[in-house]
């Protein structure tokens, strides 16, 4: 493992006490195997998209809504807006449970479907995306937000060193192999695309920060 367990228990015993909805999401989340950002790595969504004062805020892969919460909270003083995306209905019907009770409800639009035929039919510019869906698919939807995302934006994707074994020589089984391969692949043709100055973050599963550069730079 490219970064100790006990590393992320320190990070999270540093954010203090989450609220009680938050710390019940990642019971539910532990209990069922449901993959939800640790929560180190959701109080940095909120940060970062606070910091940025993001206005539109786009997330690919909702789950339960843990991340979602997150963000929202993160844009909630400036007054921004979240969109979900989720194929799972059951998932995205427990999510807008989880809103209700965060007082979330009117903050966020959770859309029910494949992110792939979704996104474009989205047409408003979103200042902040974070993608966190099926790990096979990030090229596709790095092609398909690039046109939704403005210039200045920022882009954030969950899950880029998969455990550690994204980095060359690792070790693990073969069933994971087309998985790693495609997150090679994703990482190599985002930091080398000139439109977005990219950071890989080697904490959670790995966390990438890009921003869209701006128009005429
Ligand atoms: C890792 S979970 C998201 C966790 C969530 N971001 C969090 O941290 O709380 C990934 C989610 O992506 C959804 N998903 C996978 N492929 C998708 C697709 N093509 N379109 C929409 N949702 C997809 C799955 O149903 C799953 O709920």
């Amino acid at each position: 493992m490219f970064y100790p367990f006990e590393m992320e228990r320190y990070l999270e015993t540093l954010l203090g006490e989450r609220d009680p909805l938050l710390r019940e999401m990642e019971e539910q989340a532990l209990q069922e195997t449901i993959p939800v950002v640790t929560p180190a790595v959701g109080n940095f969504l909120s940060l970062l998209a606070a910091m940025n004062k993001a206005q539109s805020v786009l997330e690919i892969g909702t789950a339960i809504g843990y991340s979602t919460i997150w963000l929202a909270r993160g844009v909630e003083k400036s007054g921004g807006h979240v969109t979900t995306i989720d194929m799972n209905k059951d998932r995205l019907s427990r999510a807008r449970g989880y809103f209700q009770r965060a007082g979330l409800l009117e903050k966020i639009t959770a859309l029910e479907g494949d992110a792939r035929k979704i996104l474009p039919s989205l047409t408003s510019g979103y200042d902040f995306v974070f993608i966190d869906a099926a790990k096979g698919e990030y090229l596709d939807y790095l092609k398909l937000i690039d046109g939704l995302i403005i210039p200045g934006g920022i882009l954030v994707v969950d899950n880029v060193l998969f455990r550690g074994w994204v980095v060359p020589d690792s070790n693990f089984a073969p069933k994971y192999e087309r998985m790693v391969g495609g997150l090679r692949k994703f990482l190599q043709e985002l930091c080398a695309n000139p439109d977005y100055v990219t950071s890989v973050l080697p904490f959670g599963d790995g966390v990438s920060v890009s921003r869209k550069a701006e128009k005429g730079r």
